[in-house]
Order: C-alpha cells, then sequence, then structure tokens
C-alpha cells in the first residue's frame, strides 16, 4: 500500500487572491497516478482552496461565543476545500482511477489542533474494495471550546493514516526537490539534504511560507519526524516534475529528501 499526498501548492496556485486550479499540473500528476497497481490512499493540500479562507476567518484560533463570523469561515474553508476534492476525483476518474472523495470534517475530530478521533475503517474497506481513497486537508470539529474547530492538514492525515495502517511507502509531493539547507528560493548555496533525523540541523527560515496555516515545510518535517519515531519512513518528492509521481510509483530513484 501506498500513501501519498500531493500538496496545494502542486495542484493549486497557492499564492493567488482566490481559489485557483493549477489545471497543467494537476492534469498531469493524475495522468502520472495511472501507474501503479499497488492500493494507493491519497491525500491532497488545500492550496489556495483553504488557506485563504482559514487565514481570513483566522479558523483554529480562540473564538467569541456565537461568532457568526467564524462560523462562516469554517463554513465556507469546508466548501471551497470539498470543491477541490470534487475537481482532483473528476480528474482522476478521467484517467480511470477509481477515485472516491471523502470528506475529513464529516467523521475526524481534533482537540486543539490534533487529531483525536478518527475511525478510518470506512477507508480501509474502500481500499481492500479497489477503490482510491481520497481525503484532503479540510477544517474540521475541535473539541477544545474555546476555538471549537481547527484545521486538519493533509499532513496529519497521513501520520494518522501511516501509524495505524503502516503502508509500503509514505510519499510527499511538493513544490520542490525536497528538504534543503536553507532556503533555496533565496540562497544559491542551499543544499539538498537526501537524508533528515531528528537530529538534523535547518535554518528556521528554510522553511517558511506566508501563504500557508499549517507551518509550510516545518509543518511537515514535524509530523513526518512523528512518524518516523513510529517506524514508518516518508519521502519529499518534487510533484511538480514531470516523470516523477510515475517513477517513484515505479520504485525507480530521483531527487528527494527521505524522512527517517
Ligand atoms: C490545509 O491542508 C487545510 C486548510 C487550510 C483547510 P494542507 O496543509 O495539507 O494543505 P497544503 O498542502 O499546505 O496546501
Amino acid at each position: 500500500m501506498i500513501i501519498l499526498k500531493i500538496g496545494g501548492s502542486a495542484i493549486t496556485k497557492k499564492n493567488a487572491i482566490k481559489p485557483t486550479i493549477d489545471h497543467e499540473n494537476l492534469d498531469r500528476i493524475c495522468s502520472e497516478l495511472q501507474y501503479t497497481n499497488q492500493q494507493l490512499i491519497l491525500i491532497h493540500g488545500a492550496g489556495s482552496y483553504g488557506h485563504i479562507y482559514a487565514k481570513q476567518y483566522e479558523v483554529g484560533s480562540k473564538i467569541e461565543t456565537n461568532s457568526k463570523e467564524r462560523l462562516m469561515g469554517v463554513a465556507k474553508t469546508q466548501n471551497s476545500a470539498q470543491k477541490l476534492n470534487n475537481i482532483v476525483c473528476e480528474k482522476l476518474q478521467e484517467y480511470q482511477i477509481p477515485a472516491i472523495g471523502i470528506q475529513p470534517s464529516a467523521f475526524i475530530r481534533n482537540k486543539n489542533g490534533k487529531i483525536i478521533k478518527f475511525d478510518y475503517s470506512i477507508i480501509k474497506q474502500y481500499l481492500d474494495d479497489g477503490f482510491v481513497p481520497v481525503l484532503y486537508g479540510d477544517a474540521i470539529l475541535d473539541e477544545n471550546n474555546d476555538i471549537k474547530s481547527s484545521i486538519l492538514s493533509g499532513d496529519q492525515i497521513i501520520k494518522y493514516l501511516g501509524e495505524n495502517l503502516r503502508p509500503e511507502k509514505v510519499i510527499l509531493g511538493s513544490d520542490v526537490d525536497g528538504i534543503y539547507t536553507k532556503n533555496p528560493n533565496e540562497y544559491d548555496d542551499a543544499e539538498l539534504l537526501e537524508v533528515v533525523t531528528k537530529d538534523t540541523i535547518l535554518e528556521s527560515d528554510s522553511t517558511h511560507d506566508a501563504a500557508d496555516v499549517t507551518g509550510g515545510m516545518n509543518g511537515k518535517i514535524n509530523e513526518l519526524l512523528e512518524l518516523a519515531k513510529k517506524g514508518v519512513c516518508s519521502q519529499i518528492i518534487n510533484a511538480e516534475k514531470p516523470g516523477n509521481i510515475r517513477n517513484i510509483l515505479e520504485n525507480k530513484k530521483i531527487k528527494s529528501t527521505i524522512i527517517k
């Protein structure tokens, strides 16, 4: 079994001012996913379909009693993330992939931004029946009454499913080749790290992303290090490079960072 996350920055224009699909990338990524005969769980980020609303309405921060504004923010974030999921599933189906969109906010609960309830038996059943379940980053209920709802990132879903289903591979498709010593967009001497462990020291600004409410690359590394602690390694790859997803599904070596 493979769990693959496609970052929101790969399938949407993440810094756009309104939800915007990156059609070219989405189409190519979906076409490359045809090349696996293993069980596949797909998780996608929300990109500009989620972060814009989550940021604007400060989903996950302390809420005033009956704040209609916040309720609207959560509702809009959910609706928008679900729209993206529909678009992704439709595209996958065009490539004869039996994609089933599964809405995280309908059955997963957080407490203080961390998953506390997640009955994944439905995902397992779909998988066993030959479907490709497709989950995504979402705004979900939070049992802390001060915030009432919080953001569930695709990386948190990966970590939870990775720990519990123990897949053969956990892959994160991002918009960079992996984790660098420094921010590669700013420093020419930034080097790609082939392996990251809990002892790797990274410069804090190497992972900053202003449009991201779930911690950018830093948030990912932390979730993946937690997963590695439980004995499940993962790999960050560049999903924007044509052929990368297909190659990784076919066990070919590509530029990447392994978290172990
Ligand atoms: C974010 O999910 C969810 C929302 C903002 C609603 P992710 O953190 O997994 O999304 P990307 O990959 O950064 O876009």
